[in-house]
């Protein structure tokens, strides 16, 4: 599992946690809060999903508060992603569509704790969202897990999966607590009612 490319594993996550039945449109619009430098996986990703279903990505949108992590992606990407570095607390005001599918891995929930900044940027994460999109939030260690399915439930999603991700990543370090940190060990997705 470890040695798969990026992107055939998160094909494979796609697969087996969207379910597009109740999103009844052809070109979609997708959101990665937070990109950073897996932005080029996710787009090939759901490409290759989107693709197989006859559906096609409208507007793919990668926003990440950190320039240096966005270049190489913009590089790779050009025009088929409009990659944007702000802070996702901002969402509402730089953004004038509305999103089917979105993907959040690894959000440093646990290790930037100021006060408000989650709620606020999950709030505002639902409020560019269509309904019935779904969103997927992937962690690698509990820290982060555990306060980002509460945030979820806080903004109004309706949380249909949390729990172990059936295709997690490489384990890269382990903790001061000796808890394995696996790249989307954990998966949580949740629903716009
Ligand atoms: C742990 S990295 C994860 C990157 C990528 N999503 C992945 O799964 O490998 C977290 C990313 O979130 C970005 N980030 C942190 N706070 C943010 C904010 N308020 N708005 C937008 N991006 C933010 C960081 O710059 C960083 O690139």
């Amino acid at each position: 599992m470890g040695l798969q490319s990026p992107e055939l594993r998160w094909f494979k996550i796609f697969n087996e946690y969207i379910d597009l039945d109740n999103i009844p449109y052809k070109c979609l619009n997708i959101l990665d809060i937070g990109c950073g430098r897996n932005a080029k996986w996710i787009y090939l990703a759901f490409n290759l999903y989107l693709s197989e279903k006859e559906r096609y990505i409208n507007r793919y949108v990668g926003i990440d508060i950190d320039l240096k992590a966005l270049v190489p992606e913009k590089g790779i990407l050009g025009e088929l992603a409009h990659l944007i570095v702000a802070d996702a607390e901002n969402l509402s005001r730089l953004l004038k569509d509305t999103y089917h599918l979105v993907v959040m891995g690894h959000p440093p929930i646990s290790t930037y704790r100021e006060r408000g900044k989650w709620k606020k940027i999950f709030h505002e994460i639902y409020k560019v969202l269509n309904r019935k999109a779904f969103l997927i939030l992937t962690s690698f260690w509990i820290p982060d897990l555990i306060p980002s399915i509460y945030l979820l439930e806080r903004s109004r999603f309706l949380i249909i999966h949390k729990g172990r991700n059936r295709y997690p990543g490489n384990q890269f370090d382990i903790s001061d607590d000796g808890e394995r940190l696996i790249e989307d060990k954990y998966i949580v997705v949740a629903r716009k009612l």
